[in-house]
């Protein structure tokens, strides 16, 4: 499990779960959605745009916002994962809040590389002038999970794409990516949180995912 590692996270499969899906409108939270039907979860899918909701067949769709205790508490209560599509730190400190009294204990969290990266230089001081704010936010967000007692993983990707799914991706648990490519489709991403909120390995961990090296 430990360093470098082009595959698919594949947990053993078999246990089918009750799985909330927040920002499940999103670029990635639909693919999440759809994926995690395909491999038998209830999906309950929780979006802020009621229009969405239709589009979610087969799951349990609930609208609301995720910053909204009140709506979280209804949509959390009975389930056994939550995977939020969408990093956000007053969305994080709700989910923790709520799934701690709860007794929620899951919870898979997309991030950003770029978070914690350092190199290439170039290119992460780039994205830190454009995007300083989010990523300040998700470095808030990551430490509520960080000091909270939940099950938390950290999932955080590189530059999404949407692009057809690629069907592996490349992870590690450094700060600085160790291969794998910058371009991360948003599909491989959703498999990846999934597989993520389905194997215990990855409780109380940070992994970078992106995509898998042109190579294999
Ligand atoms: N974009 C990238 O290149 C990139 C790179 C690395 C990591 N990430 C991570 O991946 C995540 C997903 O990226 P994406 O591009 O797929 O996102 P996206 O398409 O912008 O989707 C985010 C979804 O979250 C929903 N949302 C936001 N605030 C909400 C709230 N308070 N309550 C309920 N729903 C809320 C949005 O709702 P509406 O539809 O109503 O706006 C939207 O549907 C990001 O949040 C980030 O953590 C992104």
């Amino acid at each position: 499990m430990e360093g470098d590692v082009d595959e698919i996270i594949r947990a053993p499969r078999g246990r089918t779960m009750k799985v909330l899906v927040i920002g499940a409108a999103g670029r990635t939270g639909t693919h999440v959605v759809e994926q995690g039907l395909a491999r038998k979860h209830e999906i309950t899918a929780f979006s802020r745009r009621p229009t969405a909701a239709k589009s979610f067949a087969g799951a349990r769709a609930l609208t609301g916002d995720a910053t909204d205790v009140a709506a979280l508490r209804q949509a959390v209560r009975g389930q056994e994962a939550v995977i939020s599509a969408v990093g956000c730190s007053a969305i994080a400190a709700a989910l923790v809040e709520v799934m701690s009294e709860e007794g929620v204990r899951r919870l898979v969290m997309t991030s950003s590389r770029s978070v914690v990266a350092t190199r290439p230089r170039l290119m992460v001081g780039l994205a830190w002038m454009r995007f300083r704010c989010e990523y300040a936010d998700l470095a808030r967000a990551e430490g509520m999970l960080e000091t909270s007692a939940l099950d938390w993983s950290i999932v955080r990707g590189t530059m999404l794409v949407d692009k057809p799914a690629a069907g592996r991706v490349h992870i590690d648990f450094e700060a600085n990516a160790s291969g794998g490519d910058w371009r991360l489709t948003r599909a491989d991403y959703a498999m990846a949180l999934l597989d993520v909120a389905e194997d215990p390995r990855y409780v109380r961990r940070s992994l970078g995912v992106g995509g898998p090296r042109k190579n294999t």
